[in-house]
């Protein structure tokens, strides 16, 4: 039994991100969830289809928000939707989600009268007027909650506009907690912070790298941490909370960039990145968090476009994660320490953090000379235990031999360090000639299966050894 049985939600802007997120969550959590959307029909059916296919109840509902008559449209369709799916026709909890943000941020000086009417229509004006309407269709112990955004608690002057629209959402919260908590009906914000939420930009390594370090955590939000806190306050144990500011920024005023642990000198234990959160999820359904290796640091090299593609494709399956761990940027001395790592400068005991808070491993590397290049094997031989008892798949490619000889040289190494190399790989041969100038695949049909092969085995190896590693710490 779900804590949200017999619910019934509406999510605006669920058709994508953060907001199908959310819908899924809700859904999977038992309730029945309206999934808004303004016009990306094909997206929308895909949150729907995902939430059935999974065993939730889930309808789409279209309004374009922000021009005349957009709530009313909403709701005419939600309250017809719901007479054919739900036995009454009431809303239990509402998430305001729905919003636009000029990507590429807005400079003071280029905010003009239209541009700021439109903003606060869609951000500020639909979801007060939603909120209006949804409370005249919600029982006492309702919940509301806006998804507002760190941009209200952290400068960036391109995003003035998107984040007064958002610190003005954050008061429908604040007032209309206190309004309503006689009928025990919570109000309630979440803020995001850094959300990998599929737009191009993390698809970027660098980018993604970059973004990365303003989180104590060191890394991007993922929609689904967004949609735990959303669970919670849309849950039973959420009903004494209200007029919250929820912070999900991942930290970022903790200080910049990944701990770093004590420096040289006395042994500092490695520090460990926290695990992805886990509340709600069983060991077996939080996502696999891989990271991907680009092991040419080659001038000129070919490898980031095979990367990108890899990555790509890792990041299409929702019960993945990834962390790019490009070589060329990590900057480990060309001396080894000595072996009990007392040593370990800081950019090791970062590296470290990041690989030991994977599940598993994807190496994308050339063959140069019938092996692998020396930028991985140093790498390897940096780290121990970060290796072990964890699977790695393996993307090879090169001339003639599509980097088969790398592979196998890699499989008795890794073998050495106690981690798992899975039977299938993808490679390419005359790898450059196999790419378009999109940096895709010219004839993407056999990649594409064997990629998906391989991440099938790793998934399943990282699995296994997540559970298996639970119940019986791994010895080496
Ligand atoms: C030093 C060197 C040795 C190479 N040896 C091989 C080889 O043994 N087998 C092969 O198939 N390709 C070989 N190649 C071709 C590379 O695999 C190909 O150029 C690939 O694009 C290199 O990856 P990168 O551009 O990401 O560094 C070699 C290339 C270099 C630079």
């Amino acid at each position: 039994m779900g804590a949200l049985d017999g619910r019934i939600a509406l999510v605006t802007g669920a058709s994508r991100g953060i907001g199908r997120a959310i819908a899924e969550r809700l859904a999977r959590d038992g309730a029945l969830v309206a999934v808004h959307y303004a016009a990306n029909t094909e997206a929308a059916e895909k949150t729907v289809s995902g939430i059935v296919e999974a065993g939730g109840r889930a309808f789409p509902v279209q309004a374009e928000m922000g021009g005349p008559g957009d709530v009313d449209t909403l709701f005419t369709r939600l309250r017809s939707a719901l007479a054919e799916h739900a036995g009454r026709v009431e809303v239990d909890i509402l998430v305001n989600n729905a919003g636009e943000q000029t990507a590429a941020g807005l400079p003071p000086e280029e905010i003009t009268p239209d541009r700021f009417d439109r903003m606060f229509a869609v951000n500020v004006k639909a979801p007060l007027f939603t909120t209006r309407r949804a409370l005249e269709m919600m029982p006492d112990g309702g919940r509301i909650i806006g998804i507002s955004s760190g941009l209200t608690r952290f400068a960036v002057p391109e995003q003035l506009l998107y984040s007064m629209t958002k610190g003005a959402l954050e008061q429908i919260a604040l007032h209309y907690a206190r309004h309503l908590a006689p009928r025990g009906i919570t109000v309630n914000n979440v803020a995001p912070g850094i959300t990998d939420n599929g737009s191009p930009v993390f698809s970027v390594p660098e980018a993604v790298e970059q973004m990365s370090q303003l989180s104590a955590f060191g890394r991007v939000g993922r929609p689904e941490e967004i949609a735990g806190v959303v669970a919670f306050l849309a849950g039973p144990d959420g009903g004494w909370t209200t007029g919250a500011f929820i912070d999900a920024r991942g930290a970022p005023g903790l200080g910049w960039g990944p701990h770093r642990g004590a420096g040289r000198g006395p042994a500092a234990p490695a520090p460990t990145r926290p695990p992805p959160p886990t509340e709600g999820l069983t060991m077996a359904d939080r996502p696999v968090h891989l990271v991907v290796i680009t092991a040419s640091v080659r001038e000129g090299r070919f490898g980031p476009t095979v990367a990108r593609w890899f990555l790509e494709r890792l990041r299409a399956d929702p019960g993945l994660t990834a962390d790019p761990v490009d070589l060329l940027d990590v900057d480990l001395p060309d001396r080894l320490p000595a072996t009990d790592m007392r040593d370990r400068p800081p950019e090791a005991d970062a590296t470290a953090a990041r690989l030991a808070a994977a599940d598993g491993f994807v190496v994308v590397t050339p063959e140069y000379n019938h092996s692998f290049p020396a930028s991985l094997k140093h790498f390897i031989d940096w780290f121990m235990a970060e290796w072990q008892a964890k699977p790695v798949g393996l993307v090879s490619y090169g001339g003639l031999s599509g980097g088969l000889r790398a592979v196998e040289a890699l499989r008795t190494v890794f073998a050495e360090v106690h981690a798992v190399t899975v039977r299938e790989t993808v490679s390419f041969h005359q790898a450059r000639e196999r790419f378009g100038a999109d940096g895709r695949p010219l004839e993407p049909d056999g990649c594409e299966q064997a990629a998906k092969l391989l991440l099938d085995q790793l998934t399943w190896w990282a699995l296994a050894l997540r559970e298996a590693k639970e119940h019986r710490p791994y010895r080496a």
